[in-house]
């Protein structure tokens, strides 16, 4: 088939050859879909699929001018993809072909080579009953009937102890178990928001996080967390994020002069309580105005700790923040937070260390009165290396972090993070039980 312009590609080949190859009627797709500042190609509903409710089996088809290279394309589209929450997308100019799912290239090939099983993977995708072939979370355990909204925040105030690799890792494996999550950061630093695969763009040009982020959820009453939330692409299933952006950093002292804002996030949260299972905060190493704000949203505290000196030390800071914070919701009429355990994270494997060292620290950390979490996260490549992963397009790097479940499933890391997570849902469950 001769292709000349952008026209035919679209005409000729997505609306008379592909449409019907992929069994799509006319009613299930849409051409120039607007969505904000997002102009789609082509939007395909799945079958049976008529609402914003599914998006996320939705496709997407950008068709591209024949002379245009796919690889220059890619970053834009993986844009919307997250922005929308959609799942699936087709990138074309009529010699090429690629399909994405999830901002991962499934596959290439010549037009020409778009041939039975390659055609059947996309069908699968738009015709739910088969859908499972795409990893379906293992075996989900039965989930109450009724959604509670479970927050819990991750906090120290010592820096480098595990913070953002426990939420991240935490929010995977309680995800794969079928949890809905929502991860929030509040940390100027925006670990999170980049290791949830939200920082894909080179230049400041293309931040597309600067105008939408926690920030104008914590700021504006008029803000709803709907407005800001993206869909993270660090695992499988993807777990929705509620961004941080580095100018988090210059609204401090105005959020400090703006009492109301410090209950904000609370109050716009127990408004999609039934969205959620388990919300999971990233919150800075320092005492200020976000780490409070975490603090008086949250029902549970997850403290990690490498154990030595002087997260240790800071223990001692994290007691004073906490008792401040409990009697600032006692004043609200609300439960104090629930310490869940100082987690040891960051452990030396050293069979050395773990014989002598680790128990004189375990105990010198005690001292300060916290629960220690039985699971340890020991300190592993695989787990540094699952947020370093990268994709390349073109001639660039882009960063592609994933959970340390998606990159290494069978890896001591990933069972560390079975274990802890275990033990995070048994405690919630003890302490829900003795409130009954
Ligand atoms: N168990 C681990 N094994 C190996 N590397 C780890 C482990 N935990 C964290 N790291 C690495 O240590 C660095 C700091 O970890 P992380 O960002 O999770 O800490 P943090 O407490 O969130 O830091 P900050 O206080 O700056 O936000 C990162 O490079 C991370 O990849
Ligand atoms: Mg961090």
């Amino acid at each position: 088939m001769i292709l000349r312009n952008e026209k035919e590609v679209e005409g000729k080949f997505v609306i008379h050859t592909l449409l019907p190859l992929l069994g799509v009627t006319p009613e299930r797709w849409f051409q120039e879909v607007n969505f904000g500042s997002i102009r789609l190609d082509f939007l395909v509903m799945p079958l049976g699929g008529r609402s914003p409710a599914c998006l996320p089996n939705s496709l997407i088809i950008e068709a591209k001018h024949p002379r245009q290279v796919l690889d220059r394309h890619t970053r834009r589209l993986w844009r919307y993809m997250t922005q929308l929450g959609i799942d699936y997308a087709i990138l074309t100019n009529g010699r090429e072909f690629c399909f994405y799912r999830q901002s991962q290239l499934v596959f290439r090939c010549a037009n020409g080579n778009l041939r039975d099983e390659k055609i059947q993977q996309i069908r699968q995708v738009l015709e739910p009953p088969i859908r499972k072939t795409f990893a379906p979370p293992p075996c989900p355990p039965p989930l109450p009937k009724e959604r509670t909204m479970n927050v819990i925040t991750v906090y120290h105030n010592k820096g480098g102890v595990g913070k953002t690799t426990t939420v991240i890792n935490l929010a995977a494996t309680l995800s794969r178990k079928g949890y809905q999550i929502l991860i929030i950061d509040l940390d100027s630093q925006a670990n999170t928001t980049f290791a949830a695969g939200l920082m894909k763009f080179l230049t400041e040009e293309e931040d597309d996080l600067q105008e939408k982020n926690v920030y104008h959820v914590i700021e504006s009453a008029n803000t709803a967390i709907a407005d800001v939330v993206r869909l993270g692409t660090f695992s499988n299933p993807p777990v929705q994020v509620l961004p941080s952006h580095i100018s988090l950093v210059e609204y401090e002292y105005k959020l400090v002069n703006a009492p109301a804002a410090k209950n904000r996030l609370s109050r716009k949260l127990s408004k999609v309580a039934s969205d959620y299972d388990f919300v999971i905060i990233d919150t800075p190493p320092s005492l200020n105005i976000f780490a409070s704000i975490a603090m008086l949203t949250t029902d549970y505290l997850i403290i990690p700790s490498d154990l030595k000196p002087f997260s240790n030390e800071g223990l001692r800071n994290v007691r004073k923040f906490l008792a401040e914070i409990d009697e600032e919701r006692e004043t609200q009429q609300r439960p104090p937070v629930h310490v869940l355990g100082l987690l040891p994270s960051k452990i030396s494997t050293n069979p050395r260390f773990r014989e002598y060292s680790l128990p004189r620290r375990l105990e010198a950390a005690k001292k300060y009165g916290f629960q220690v979490f039985e699971s340890v996260i020991f300190e592993r490549d695989d787990l540094a290396k699952s947020l370093e992963q990268v994709t390349i397009e073109g001639n660039y790097d882009v960063p592609n972090p994933q959970s340390v479940l998606d990159f290494k499933p069978d890896s001591e890391s990933a069972g560390e993070f079975e274990a802890l997570t275990q033990e995070v849902l048994q405690k919630i469950s003890t302490h829900q039980k003795k409130g009954m």
